[in-house]
């Protein structure tokens, strides 16, 4: 294997064979390839690019780095995986496991830590008093096989190559490259070997990408890397220019995702979980429909057994399954203070970034150990894009839990009240689900606007 003779190809818009991408991934995650020159590879592949062809090997190569869970495990159950590149108050999978265990699909989802400001899956998880996710792989599949959902911390050694690799897109600048994103989220995707996969691509102010033309070509990637390993893969475009839902924070999102599982909770989160699992339950099985099948997880989350799943997940995986019952068993806060507008008019945007960013400045985020430093903290929105809202009025309530030392400062109140933009005319609120990405194509969706409405 010639390392220079791939990297001056890169470097001039060649392109690399099966081969080349295959040993240099193998090399790179045993050691064998030296640091520098896979920067200066990885470096050459932002600036031109990798072909379809090139990004589906690499994707391939990566997958087949580590451990993987063997294909077939759960047959002759369905099995389905999905995942989000993340946002701002994203508790969509506490929602939409239980929901789609519920409907008898099978779901072993391994999740990582979160990349961005706010909790991912596992710090939300982990909030919830005695509950684990570090299971190894075969007991991801075997707590999945008994009860229909299981959610564990990627293990060292899933895609041990794509972690080598982040490492060093990050220490490089090339973490925002549209096929080295696409080939790290799916190669985790495919050692899962789950039958169908839903993605979830966020695009806005407050995603990893602002502009709908790259979530577009992101998502349009991934759905063909995936249906192209024999992974039925569908992906959906959503809107992140304002938080998700009502809360960020994890154990503020816990209790929003129980809301949800109830039948009540946002009006928009709702109709993503019921949206999302629809299309899942299609990939499961072509005959279906995806309207029909929002109807019946519909009739799971008013008839109690998307709930019930959650309860007997939390206890399979040694939480209290009573906090599904009463919420004051999760992490409390000990300080709550209210954001009021100064002005009145119609919240015409909210800069979601920087919800996000105040949210961690409450403690709701990681330190530089890598541990949640507060699993109370949050901001609860009172308000949302397109409502009203008079002088006074309240825009949010931002919490502290107990762990955390310091009062909150009245820097952060306004932080927060300067990220609503209050504007005299009235709007509706942003389309929540922009586009479908399936292996025919790209549909874009032109009436999903959902109301602001809470139950
Ligand atoms: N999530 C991942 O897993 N990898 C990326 O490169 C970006 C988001």
């Amino acid at each position: 294997m010639r390392i220079t003779e791939m990297i001056q190809s890169k470097k001039v818009g060649g392109q690399l064979s099966e081969e080349q991408i295959h040993s240099l991934l193998r090399g790179y995650a045993r050691g064998c390839v030296p640091e520098h020159q896979m920067a200066a590879l990885i470096m050459a592949v932002w600036f031109n690019g990798l072909s379809r062809r090139e990004t589906i090997e690499f994707t391939r190569a990566m997958a087949e780095s580590g451990d993987s869970i063997p294909p077939g495990s759960f047959l002759p159950c369905s099995s389905a995986d999905k995942h989000s590149t993340g946002g701002v108050g994203d508790k969509t999978t506490l929602v939409l496991g239980p929901l789609l265990a519920a409907a008898g699909v099978i779901v072993a989802k391994m999740s990582g830590r979160s990349l961005g400001h706010t909790g991912g899956t596992i710090d939300k998880l982990e909030s919830i008093p005695g509950l684990s996710v570090h299971l190894s792989l075969e007991e991801l599949v075997s707590k999945a096989g008994s009860i229909g959902l299981a959610v564990g911390i990627q293990t060292e050694n899933l895609v041990p190559a794509d972690q080598k690799l982040y490492t060093l897109r990050d220490a490089t600048a090339t973490v925002d490259s549209l096929p080295l994103i696409a080939s790290s989220i799916m190669s985790k995707k495919l050692a899962c070997s789950a039958d169908t996969l839903l993605l979830d691509v966020k695009v806005g102010e407050g995603a990893l990408l602002p502009e709908i033309a790259d979530a577009q070509e992101l998502a349009s990637m991934m759905v063909e890397i995936g249906n192209s390993a024999g992974q039925r893969t569908r992906a959906a475009i959503t809107d992140m220019n304002q938080p998700l839902g009502c809360t960020i924070g994890n154990a503020l999102e816990v209790t929003e995702a129980i809301d949800t599982l109830r039948g009540r909770g946002s009006s928009q989160l709702r109709h993503l979980c019921l949206f999302l699992g629809s299309h899942v339950l299609a990939l499961c099985d072509d005959d279906t429909e995806p309207e029909e099948n929002y109807r019946n997880l519909a009739s799971l989350l008013s008839g109690g057994e998307a709930l019930d799943k959650f309860s007997e997940f939390i206890e399979n995986q040694g939480g209290d399954p009573r906090i599904t019952e009463d919420t004051s068993l999760l992490p409390q806060a000990e300080e709550m203070v209210e954001v009021r507008s100064r002005k009145c008019g119609c919240v015409c945007g909210i800069r979601t970034s920087e919800i996000g960013a105040a949210a961690q400045k409450l403690s709701a985020g990681r330190d530089a150990s890598g541990q949640v430093r507060d699993p109370a903290a949050g901001i609860v929105l009172q308000k949302k894009i397109a409502d009203e809202v008079q002088c006074n009025e309240l825009l949010a309530t931002l919490h502290r839990g107990s762990t955390a030392d310091a009062r909150i400062p009245p820097q952060l109140i306004d932080r927060v009240r300067s990220a609503f933009c209050i504007g005299e005319t009235r709007i509706l609120p942003p389309q929540l689900i922009r586009a479908l990405v399936t292996d025919e194509g790209i549909t874009h969706l032109k009436d999903h606007c959902v109301d602001n409405s809470v139950g």
